[in-house]
């Protein structure tokens, strides 16, 4: 019997406490076993309620779990496996604001940020919905205030355009929510620019006039280098076109008033963020202006609208019927007895295209650990690669991996009925339609040999063709995907289908045993760019490794030379 390297690493007594521990994870093990060699398609056919046994739908939103790998058996064990991992517990402390954030002693309280005006949240006999209220309501007026051409440039021209300076969550979040709601846009340009490499902030300087544009200054911190830096060249580029106080058209975001003060932004051009909304949620957050002025104030209303009824859905909805819990134990399925180590999302919707890149972010900068929320070393794999694109044009990258590769990856399907375009009416969106349904079936039915061999008699093919080319005609099927119809994209249902990939990422973690609310793996890296900065400014890299000392002679040969 082959074994994996994931086999081999697992001890044959589980230790106490651990994953392999569970016994329903050992149930989960002898059901794989059981079940790993039989193909869906034969499952469709033996059961043909399986499509209604295995979808769920939240309003405007219908989730197709049924071409996964996965029986009623299946199921039934992954939820027991998440009940002794303690996913209850754990969903009723995000839902009270419990210090679920162990390593930086802090709640995660991204749900209460989306919550209604009218509603309470109390910590300490205070409600901190009033606080959040008083940052929305000044966003509220900022973005009228902007959009009706009031608030003016240095030279009392109305602000056209407003450019976002951050970086992580302070940029991904509300870019990819202002790409995805263009058909809403509003007449205010929104940009951003994240990257310290300054052909970002150049190409979208150039196009802009320092007259005209206001910029977010959106830092969590507000010590973050790209950001920091990207802010200062944009102080300059106002001051060199005649501004004298350039800070004053600068928004700042952040949960530090000192910094921001210190940078020079009056207090009343500064939103408050929260400590304890970790970046990658910030979009629900203040950080979230952009989005107000690229869309409007109602929609971001409709956003925060569609996340709070999915944080309802999570928070009441027994774990059967629960689509974020079905999400993520599929997920735990696929990565702990299947071995997957990536996850593909293909948004069938043009707007969707950064969303890959935003649960990059929220997936990976969340799960992508090695030690428990204890600081034990994991003994079991935890959070895969997330990647993908939209489709139709991944159909023409990287599908034929997908397709006939040697490894199976699960797919994420997102496509709305309706399209957002007019020209979606007119065939478009149809043929999209049928591109991404007829994409799941293929990975789920797959061609045999010799339907493939039949395929090629039947156009006529002489016999020797038909063996040679078989081989390379067929696919294996029994690939698993899940699909994700929308009725229409639009704020609220995009406000939903975040938040089930928030809390998706959250009941894995959960079942893996760690904090998916810090990210100290982004530290490290920081810490010696910082010291690489002071050795080159000190022309003495004697404590670098030898592999970096080249590299920076290379540089310092390849700059300074005159050709
Ligand atoms: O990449 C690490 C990180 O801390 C992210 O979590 C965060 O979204 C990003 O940096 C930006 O941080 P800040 O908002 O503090 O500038």
């Amino acid at each position: 019997m082959l074994h994996t390297a994931q086999d081999l690493n697992e001890p044959l007594i589980p230790a106490a406490g651990t994953l392999q521990a569970c016994p329903a994870y050992r149930g989960l093990q002898a059901h794989y076993n059981q079940i790993h060699g039989q193909h869906m398609k034969d499952w469709f056919r033996d059961n043909p309620n399986r499509q209604q046994e295995f979808s769920r739908q939240l309003e405007d939103l219908y989730v197709d779990f049924s071409k996964n790998r996965i029986q009623k058996d299946t199921l039934t064990l992954l939820m027991q496996l998440a009940e002794q991992r303690g996913l209850k517990a754990a969903i009723e402390d995000l839902k009270t604001g419990m210090p679920l954030n162990n390593t930086e002693g802090r709640a995660a309280l991204h749900t209460v940020v989306r919550m209604p005006e009218s509603a309470g949240f109390f910590r300490d006999g205070r409600n901190l919905l009033e606080a959040r209220n008083a940052t929305l309501w000044k966003m509220k007026a900022l973005t009228e205030t902007l959009h009706s051409g009031l608030r003016t440039g240095f030279t009392g021209k109305p602000i056209t355009d407003v450019v976002n300076l951050g970086i992580g969550g302070s940029d991904l979040g509300p870019a990819m929510v202002c790409q995805a709601m263009r058909p809403f846009k509003q007449n205010m340009n929104v940009h951003f620019v994240s990257n310290i490499d300054g052909t970002a902030l150049y190409e979208c300087l150039s196009k802009l006039d320092p007259e005209t544009t206001l910029f977010l200054v959106v830092s969590k911190s507000f010590h973050t280098q790209e950001t920091m830096v990207n802010a200062a060249s944009a102080l300059y580029w106002m001051q060199e076109a005649g501004c004298d106080n350039p800070e004053e058209y600068c928004i700042g975001i952040s949960a530090n008033p000192d910094a921001m003060t210190a940078f020079g932004i009056p207090k009343e051009a500064q939103l408050e963020m929260w400590e304890e909304i970790g970046g990658r949620f910030s979009l629900w957050s203040a950080a979230g202006l952009s989005i107000c002025l690229s869309v409007g104030w109602d929609h971001f209303e409709a956003l925060l609208a569609g996340a709070h009824q999915v944080d309802e859905h999570f928070f009441h909805t027994p774990f059967l019927q629960n689509i974020p819990v079905l999400m993520g134990v599929i997920g735990i399925w696929y990565r702990n007895f299947f071995h997957c180590s990536s996850h593909a999302v293909c948004p069938y919707d043009q707007s969707l295209g950064m969303l890959p890149a935003y649960l990059q972010q929220l997936d990976m900068e969340s799960n992508g650990k090695s030690v428990d929320k204890h600081g034990n070393r994991l003994s079991w794999a935890s959070g895969p690669v997330i990647w993908g694109a939209a489709g139709t044009d991944a159909q023409h990258s990287f599908f034929q991996w997908l397709h006939q590769g040697i490894e199976m990856t699960p797919v994420d399907f997102i496509v709305p009925a309706r399209s957002q375009h007019p020209l979606g009416g007119g065939g478009h969106h149809r043929l999209l339609l049928s591109n991404c349904l007829a994409q799941s079936r293929a990975f789920m039915t797959g061609r045999t040999q010799e339907e493939a061999a039949a395929m090629l008699r039947n156009a006529g093919h002489p016999t020797e063709q038909v063996r040679q080319l078989s081989p390379h005609k067929t696919y294996p099927g029994n690939r698993p995907s899940t699909t994700f119809l929308l009725k229409e994209l639009n704020p609220y249902t995009l406000g939903m289908l975040l938040a089930l990939y928030e809390h998706k990422v959250f009941v894995q973690g959960i079942i893996w045993g760690i904090n998916s609310f810090d990210q100290w793996g982004v530290e490290l890296g920081k810490q010696l760019a910082d010291e690489l900065e002071r050795a080159r400014s000190s022309a003495d890299s004697s404590t670098l490794d030898p592999s970096t000392q080249a590299l920076l002679r290379q540089i310092e040969e390849w700059t300074t030379a005159s050709d």
